[in-house]
């Protein structure tokens, strides 16, 4: 949540800034600034309330420079306003910082130290620059030491970057729990909250780690800690290229994800198994998860949601009992381990803060773990004892859609693999290659079809104002995702239920003309769904059915293609991200950019 760029050493500052909070505009959009300086005497703040296109409108010709820092917010501390937007100016006008995260102690530093400043915000971010002003003024300290002794005052989590304009040859850099990254360019430097930001610049970056700070000049970096202990770090190259970041043809981000998923299936069996269905995973983590006696899936919504899929998979084919937690629920409320966990983290961005707190408190346990996540380098694959990569290329649309069914396909591989090593038959037989194929092909053919899609969600969704989706086993699994992304992008108050726990409450719900949409691809239980149908049926529901189509009836209306029993939701959430997108589309809605979310969640 919310994006840094910095820049120093480059003549078109403001282009390189705009261009950055654009690719940073999924951490979030409701207010977006940037500040520049000449270093020569000329500087510019522009902040504005609103995404991005209205920072871009209010920055003139005038504003240009060779050093500075730009920030897109999602609010925390205060509304989404032109005085809460960053960056923020100390009283005395010298310090400007950007800043992401949540400073912990913000009221406190501000009684104690600050009580005769007049504030202009209602940020945490703004304590931190008058309090570094302080310092520098009370302690005549340098802008670096200021920097510094302000860092070790301050708790919380935090990426900054701030410039002196004092003397404006220098970017001050920071990080705490939030992700940030120096870029390294040959005669300039840049800093961002995620390399897609700068891909256009350069492609060699350097990892920043907590509780460090960096003194980022045009030529030269210095990264330390806060007892001044200097640090080595080489630069890793990230293979991206920044085409991959734009939308092409596509009207929006996330259809164009949406399509790219049978292209993601294979990638990934490209990447993950051998011609004759043979699965590289490495030999350490299948020991590891063999000595486990249960799996802890932890994640946060999409990803919880791909997690209570991975549930089934582990327990079918490598018969090792799992739960999924909500990582949220489970950092504060840790239910009583088995003897010999093992922790999963799936993170599509590798930087969700619930996650990651629950990763904290498991590395202190000593208990192992593994990170799935489509974020290399990110802050929960390097904490985690293992890796594994998701391989579906960057995900912008605020809505997660390729993450989901590569995260399946990752955790399917995984239970295939641990199945195997621990010479379960259902493993063992199972054709990772045949069946992950049949699934790619089954998305392409519900992806060929997206005008009945659109044409359904008009009559069925077009001015209602809520919906059920319903499932049992999978399906159920499948109805949270669908009614996740239906509210997200929608704002249609969308729930997803056991189809057999409607007739215990939620029925009451049933007025003429509700849509409830079932999922009917488990075999065990579509008679009793198609009962729970009728059920609805009878009290006014307009009922709408997404089935696969060894079992359908001449009355449903999206039949999908066959696959194998266990991979069912990687097709059947297919048609739901379409219902979600053109329910979005028909509303005239931001597709993208749903209010009041970011896509990479790094508070708690
Ligand atoms: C919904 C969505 C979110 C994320 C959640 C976790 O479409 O994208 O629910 O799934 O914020 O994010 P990651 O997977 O990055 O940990």
């Amino acid at each position: 949540m919310c994006g840094i760029v910095g820049v120093i050493g480059k003549s078109n500052t403001t282009e390189i800034l705009l261009n950055g909070l654009e690719k940073l505009a999924y951490r979030g959009y409701d207010s977006a600034g940037i500040y520049v300086n000449s270093q020569t005497g000329q500087d510019y703040l522009v902040k504005e309330p609103g995404k991005i296109s209205v920072l871009q409108a209010a920055v003139g010709p005038e504003v240009q420079g060779t050093i500075g820092v730009g920030h897109t917010r999602w609010a925390t501390h205060g509304v989404a306003s032109q005085a809460n937007a960053h960056p923020h100016v100390s009283a005395d006008g010298r310090f400007y910082l950007v800043h992401n995260g949540v400073l912990t102690n913000y009221a406190e530093l501000r009684a104690t130290y600050l009580a005769d400043v007049q504030f202009a915000s209602e940020t945490d971010t703004e304590v931190a620059v008058q309090l570094i002003a302080k310092i520098a003024h009370d302690d005549q300290l340098s802008a670096k030491e200021a920097f510094r002794k302000a860092l070790t005052m301050i708790e919380g989590s935090y990426a900054f970057v701030m410039v002196d304009r004092d003397d404006p040859e220098t970017l001050y850099v920071a990080k705490n729990k939030s992700p940030l990254l120096i870029g390294v360019g040959d005669g300039f430097n840049v800093v961002c909250s995620d390399a897609l930001a700068m891909l256009n610049e350069t492609k060699d970056f350097i990892e920043i780690h907590d509780r460090e700070m960096v003194t980022l000049k045009k030529n030269s970096l210095q990264i330390e800690d806060l007892d001044g202990t200097f640090i080595h770090r080489a630069s890793y190259h990230v293979e991206m290229d920044a085409s991959e970041t734009g939308k092409g043809a596509y009207p929006h981000y996330m259809l164009k994800e949406v399509d790219e998923q049978p292209a993601v299936m294979r990638r990934l069996l490209n990447e993950y198994v051998t011609a004759d269905g043979q699965i590289k995973i490495n030999a350490d983590l299948l020991t590891a998860l063999e000595a486990a006696d249960r799996l802890y899936i932890v994640a946060a919504g999409t990803s919880y949601h791909a997690g209570l899929i991975g549930k089934t998979l582990f327990e079918k084919l490598a018969k090792k009992p799992v739960e999924v937690h909500v990582a949220s629920e489970f950092g504060y409320h840790m239910p009583l381990l088995s003897a010999k966990p093992f922790f999963i983290f799936l993170t599509q961005s590798g930087e969700t803060a619930d996650s990651r707190q629950v990763l904290v408190q498991t590395n202190q346990m000593g208990y192992p773990s593994l990170t799935i996540t489509n974020s290399q380098g990110s802050t929960l694959s390097r904490e985690a004892d293992h890796t594994l990569l998701l391989h579906a290329g960057p995900e912008i649309a605020v809505a997660s859609t390729k993450a989901y069914t590569a995260q399946i396909a990752v955790e399917l591989f995984l239970a295939v693999a641990l199945g195997r090593h621990q010479e379960q038959a259902v493993a063992l037989e199972f054709d990772v290659n045949h069946e992950l194929t049949l699934v790619a092909t089954g998305m392409e053919a519900v992806l060929s079809d997206k005008d009945q899609i659109e044409a359904l969600v008009k009559h069925y969704l077009a001015t209602t104002r809520n919906a059920f989706y319903i499932g049992r086993g999978t399906d159920y699994a499948l109805s949270l995702e669908a009614a996740l992304k239906l509210k997200e992008i929608s704002y249609i108050q969308a729930e997803g239920f056991a189809a057999g726990e409607l007739k215990h409450g939620t029925i009451a719900l049933i007025e003429d003309g509700t849509p409830v949409l079932a999922f009917l691809m488990d075999q065990s239980t579509i008679d009793h769904t198609r009962g729970n149908l009728q059920e609805v049926t009878a009290r006014g529901a307009q009922t709408f059915t997404i089935v696969s189509d060894a079992f359908a009836q001449p009355t449903d209306q999206i039949v999908l293609p066959q696959v194998n029993p266990l991979l069912t939701a990687l097709v059947g959430v297919v048609p739901a991200q379409l219902i979600a997108y053109y329910a979005s589309l028909q509303r005239g809605l931001d597709v993208d950019q749903p209010r009041n979310l970011a896509k990479s969640v790094t508070v708690e």
